[in-house]
Formats: C-alpha cells, structure tokens, sequence
C-alpha cells in the first residue's frame, strides 16, 4: 500500500502537465493578441520607445524591432522572453520602469506592426510562454571560417557589451597603474564579511599578476571586434572589413602586446607611456566609429 500511493499520484501528475502543455500550445498565425491591446501598446511606444527604435521601428539609437535581424535575434523563443526583455531592461535608461501588462501592450504592438495578424482576445500572462516567434535561419550571422579551417561561433554580445565586459575593465587595470605602484602594494587580507568573489580573487593573483593578465585579455581578444556579424548596440552591423577599423584593432594588439612585455618585466616606469599609448589606441577609433556626431552615447551615427 505505501509504495502504491506515490506512485498514481505521479502518473497523475505527469498525465495532467502533457495534455495542458499540448492544449495550450499556440501558433502567432491564430491572432494572440487584440487590435485594443495594439492600440495600447502604441500609445506607450510612441511616448517611451519610438526615440529610441524609431516611430517605424526601424531603429535608430536602439536595433530595429521589426525586420530579419530582429526575428532572427528571437528565432524560436516564447513571447515570454520579448515581454521579459521589454520589462527588465527597457527604456534603456529607465529599466524596471514599466509593468508586466504594459510590457505585454507594447508587445502586442510590436506583433502587430510585424504583421502578425490580431486575434479577438488580449495576449494573456498565462498564455505567453506556450507562443513561440517563428524559426528562421539566420543568415546575418555565418560561422566564421579561420585560416586553421575551424570556424569562430557568431558573436553573442553587441559590440558595446563586449567593450565593456572585456576593454573597459582590463584597459583600467593598466590605467590605474598611475595611481599605484603595482610592486608596492600591501596583500590586502581577505574581507571578513560579506564573502565577496572579486576582492578574494585580486588576493589570489595580486599586483604584477593582474596586469600581466589584463594585458593578455586586451592582446588575445583585439581580434574578438573583428568576428564577422557582430552588431553594435544600435543594430547595425560593427565595420570589421574595413581597412581603418582593421588598423584601429591592429594598433590595440601592439600596444596591449607592449604592455605585456613591460609588465612580465616588472618594468613600472614604461607604464606611463603606455597609458598613453593605451588610451589613445582607444580614442583613435572612438572618434570615428563611437562619438562621432555628439559625445558619447549619441547612439545612431554609430558604427557607420
Ligand atoms: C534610450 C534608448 C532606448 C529606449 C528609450 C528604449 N530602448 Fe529598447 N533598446 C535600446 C538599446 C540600446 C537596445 C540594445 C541593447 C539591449 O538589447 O539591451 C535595445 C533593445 C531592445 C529590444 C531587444 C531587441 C532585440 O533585437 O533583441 C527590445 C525588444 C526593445 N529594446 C524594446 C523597447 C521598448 C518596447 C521600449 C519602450 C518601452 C524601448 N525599447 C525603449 C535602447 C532603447
Ligand atoms: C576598433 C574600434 C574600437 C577600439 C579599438 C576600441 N573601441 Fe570601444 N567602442 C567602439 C565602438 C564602435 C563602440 C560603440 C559600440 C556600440 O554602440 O555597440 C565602443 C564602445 C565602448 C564602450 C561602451 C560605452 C558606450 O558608449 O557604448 C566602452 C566602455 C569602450 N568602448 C571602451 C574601450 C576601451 C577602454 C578601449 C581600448 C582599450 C576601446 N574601447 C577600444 C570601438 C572601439
């Protein structure tokens, strides 16, 4: 009796969640969302997205929301994510802003300036994750081939992120040299409380051993801000063959090269010269490819 009882709640369950999945599931063809809910979704796009996607979506400081590229950014994923993404991060310079239901408006709005016909009822919460936006095959983004006859997978991040995750952190460590004498400085002993991952981890590779490996992340992933079909924040797609932006990384790799020589060499004297040389390497390309038009941020002259 014990080991019977279990065991039928199980398939019980079990049979319950496949016919409710399968019931549920829907197709974006069948009309999800209503023309009242569109109209609703427009209002909030206009007041809070347009100058930033454009009032056609076509994209502007932001990508397009319409189009191949925004489909295939969203190939096969559930409505649920889109208003996710719209909830969590959107405005851009006002994330958290907005509520699920206006996330949800402005979703439906985005379908139906797709295309996507328009149903007879709201898209409902429950029914967000049972939708899926159409597969297609991206054809923005091939593998990139190498002369070693592998192939580089398509970039993950925008080009922005990337610059952040990897130039302006490891650039600032070499910059910070300025300030402090690598050779010099005191073990900090490990923070008692709260448990903090960054400051253990400078303790376990310490003074010279991160600039030695900020130098190698600047060196080694130059080459990342050529990986064809990278886009930039804006949604156009990053220059990479062009023969300025080629020198522009060529000159990055030189002095993070410089930088790991003089470093591996304890060498803290070179290290004026080369924030200099560093910071230009930077700036050479931002005044063309970033800030051109306005100062930093200014969004849709970019990666022209
Ligand atoms: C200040 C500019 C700005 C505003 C305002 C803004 N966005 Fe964005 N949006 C961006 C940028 C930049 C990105 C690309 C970076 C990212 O995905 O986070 C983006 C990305 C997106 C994406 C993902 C696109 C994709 O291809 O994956 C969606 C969807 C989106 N925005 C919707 C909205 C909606 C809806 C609003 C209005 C509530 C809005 N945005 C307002 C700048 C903006
Ligand atoms: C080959 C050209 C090039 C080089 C070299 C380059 N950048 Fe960038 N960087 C860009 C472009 C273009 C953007 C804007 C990307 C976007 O909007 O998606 C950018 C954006 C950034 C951002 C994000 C801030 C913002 O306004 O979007 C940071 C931070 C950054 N770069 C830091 C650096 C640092 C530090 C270096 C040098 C170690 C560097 N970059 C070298 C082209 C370059």
């Amino acid at each position: 009796m014990m080991r019977l009882i279990p065991w039928c709640a199980c398939a019980a369950v079990g049979a319950f969640l496949l016919t409710g999945h399968a019931g549920q599931l829907r197709s974006l063809t069948e009309g999800v969302y209503s023309d009242g809910q569109a109209t609703r979704g427009e209002t909030l796009y206009k007041a809070q997205c347009g100058e930033c996607h454009g009032n056609a979506m076509e994209g502007t400081v932001g990508p397009p929301l319409v189009g191949d590229g925004f489909l295939s950014n969203w190939s096969g994923r559930p409505l649920a994510g889109l208003v996710d993404k719209i909830q969590k991060t959107m405005p851009f310079n006002q994330p958290g802003s907005l509520s699920r239901q206006q996330s949800t408006e402005l979703t439906a709005y985005i379908l139906q300036f797709g295309k996507f016909p328009a149903g007879k009822a709201d898209l409902s919460e429950a029914a967000l994750p049972q939708i899926v936006l159409p597969t297609v095959r991206t054809s923005a983004a091939p593998a990139a081939p190498t002369s070693a006859g592998t192939s580089l997978p398509p970039p993950e991040g925008n080009l922005a992120e990337l610059m952040r995750a990897i130039a302006f952190p490891n650039a600032n460590i070499l910059f910070n040299l300025q300030l402090k004498d690598p050779g010099n400085q005191p073990k900090k002993p490990l923070a008692s409380s709260p448990f903090d991952y960054v400051e253990w981890g400078a303790t376990v590779y310490p003074g010279w051993l991160a600039v030695d490996q900020a130098a190698v992340a600047l060196a080694e992933s130059a080459p990342l801000l050529l990986t064809p079909g990278r886009k930039c924040q804006n949604g156009k797609l990053a220059p990479v063959d062009r023969a300025d932006w080629k020198q522009y990384v060529a000159a990055l790799v030189d002095v993070a090269k410089l930088a790991h020589r003089q470093s591996q060499a304890r060498n803290y004297d070179a290290f004026i010269d080369i924030s200099e040389k560093l910071n230009d390497a930077c700036a050479n390309c931002h005044k063309v490819y970033r800030d051109k038009g306005g100062t930093e941020g200014s969004g849709a002259a970019r990666c022209q």
